[in-house]
């Protein structure tokens, strides 16, 4: 089935208020291309500034907490980040399964807390680079997939984001072979677990995506949209992105 292309940023812990300004050309962009869907991702201080200022742009959160409410000093959660302004949350980044030791069980109670307040997720995974040299990386990829896959994950609101960890911020990128072996698998394991509802999910691809490879590399079978980090931090880098996932739509 025909699946529209999701362009979504991921700022990180980048940005502040007068980075905002950015917003103003990501949103008219993402007007002036309708057959692709845009987003951006922004640390959670900027949500609710971000929404005010574009409130027709998707706004996201990079994370959220498992539960609702309770004594969980320094985190925030599904509805918190609603309120906000998010229509939709990153779960799952490497950086969060590294950095902070997610696992996938946490990631996959973190998908169905924003699957209960209405929020699209976009749950990322993703291979080291010493899996890749072993020969695991499809295991690796799928395995999170299958441990990280919330209940109830049915229709369009969950994407998966294919980030290898060796190609974020590393200027290096999968060959569209790699790519497309991946993203074939991802698919493969959705519809194993989902059935014909996989359908409508879409795979994104993320690591490294620019303007200058970003045709080449959404242009690929099983791409259906890009989750980019440092190029999405200004409007300069991002439009152009949107620009070309609309160009292959
Ligand atoms: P870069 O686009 O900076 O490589 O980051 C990718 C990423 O981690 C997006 O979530």
């Amino acid at each position: 089935m025909a699946r529209r292309k999701l362009v979504a940023g991921n700022w990180k812990m980048n940005g502040d208020l007068a980075a905002l300004a950015e917003i103003d050309a990501i949103a008219a962009a993402a007007v002036a291309n309708p057959a692709v869907d845009v987003g951006i991702g922004v640390p959670a201080t900027l949500i609710g500034p971000a929404h005010a200022r574009a409130p027709r742009l998707a706004i996201g959160a990079e994370d959220v907490h498992a539960v609702d409410h309770g004594a969980f000093t320094g985190s925030i959660s599904a509805p918190m980040v609603r309120e906000a302004g998010a229509s939709f949350a990153i779960v799952g980044h490497s950086e969060r399964r590294a950095g902070c030791g997610e696992t996938d069980a946490d990631v996959k109670a973190k998908a169905e807390a924003l699957l209960r307040h209405g929020l699209a997720a976009i749950l990322c995974v993703g291979e080291t680079s010493d899996q890749r040299n072993a020969g695991k990386a499809v295991a690796t990829v799928t395995g999170q997939v299958r441990a990280s896959m919330p209940w109830g994950a049915a229709s369009g609101w969950l994407s998966v984001a294919y980030e290898p960890i060796w190609a974020i911020g590393s200027g290096h990128t999968p060959t569209l072979e790699q790519i497309s072996a991946m993203h074939g698998a991802i698919r493969a394991m959705l519809t194993e677990l989902l059935g014909a509802d996989a359908a409508s999910m879409r795979v994104l691809y993320g690591g490294s995506v620019t303007a200058e490879n970003a045709t080449e590399l959404l242009g690929g079978p099983d791409v259906d949209g890009a989750l980019v980090g440092g190029a999405s931090l200004t409007a300069a880098k991002f439009v152009p992105i949107i620009e070309a996932a609309a160009a292959l739509t």
